[in-house]
């Protein structure tokens, strides 16, 4: 017998990283021109700095989205949860982008709820775990998200790759919704998320088949796909139904004119 879907608020195009191609990606920057481009729910990656406080942050370290190298000086950890948000606030994530962005800096997730709740927008935080705190970055940013989003109307919906990191959001703030991050299907994916009560799967692109696809549904998950930058792709991936597609592409796929999911 199927599970019902669970409920499903959010849109079906969401922009990666923020919208971390057309600028430096994880910065409010990046937000801004993937607002400027139609887009209504971002995706964003978030860990903790040293002293507790979420940020955005893709990598482990600093090094390739930020001026680190230069500012922290040589022999200083380029591990970005080896840091205080104090120094962190005042680092360059937009430099080695384009000079466009430079003097851009780090985002906290405090500046970005403020931008998506202003704005309405939508948000999926991947939570990429401090090396070391998975159950504590987990932790730290579901009782964060429940406190910012505390008055609104769609909440933001947790993802990991790290099972420990979601358990932990689970544990924290089990009313904020929840999503299985897979690089691969490994063995238990499916049970792994119905034990985490997620709502969601969040499959790399080739992953989703007729197969796989109908598991996940048919056991009451929405299915989304990281990440969709090829229209090709696209339109495979509607056509078996996804709730949600994440896309680096901005400039190639316009959300305005997609049909939201049901
Ligand atoms: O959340 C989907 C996608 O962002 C996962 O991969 O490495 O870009 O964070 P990555
Ligand atoms: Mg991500």
């Amino acid at each position: 017998m199927p599970h019902p879907v669970k409920p499903w608020p959010y849109p079906r195009w969401i922009a990666h990283r923020g919208a971390g191609q057309l600028a430096p990606e994880n910065t409010l920057a990046a937000f801004r021109v993937g607002a400027s481009h139609g887009y209504r729910m971002f995706e964003c990656d978030v860990k903790l700095s040293l002293d507790g406080v979420p940020f955005l942050l893709h990598d482990d370290t600093l090094v390739r989205t930020s001026n680190a190298h230069e500012q922290l000086g040589a022999g200083l950890s380029a591990v970005g949860g080896d840091h205080p948000w104090a120094t962190l606030s005042q680092l360059d994530a937009g430099s080695w982008h384009s000079r466009a962005f430079a003097g851009e800096p780090l985002a906290s997730l405090g500046a970005i709820a403020h931008f998506c709740l202003a704005n309405a927008y939508c948000l999926n935080l991947e939570i990429k775990p401090t090396p070391g705190l998975e159950r504590q970055t987990g932790a730290v940013v579901a009782e964060h998200a429940a406190r910012l989003w505390a008055d609104a109307a769609v909440p933001p919906l947790l993802s990991s790759f790290d099972v420990q990191s979601l358990q932990a959001a689970q544990g924290a703030q089990p009313q904020l919704p929840r999503a299985l991050l897979l690089d691969s299907l490994w063995s238990g994916w499916l049970e792994t998320a119905r034990s985490l009560d997620c709502v969601a799967i969040v499959c790399e692109q080739l992953l989703w088949d007729a197969a796989s696809s109908s598991q996940a549904r048919s056991a009451g998950f929405r299915l989304l796909s990281y990440t969709v930058n090829e229209p090709t792709q696209a339109q495979r991936l509607i056509d078996l139904g996804l709730d949600g597609l994440i896309t680096d592409r901005i400039d190639c796929f316009a959300p305005a004119r997609q049909p939201p999911a049901n």
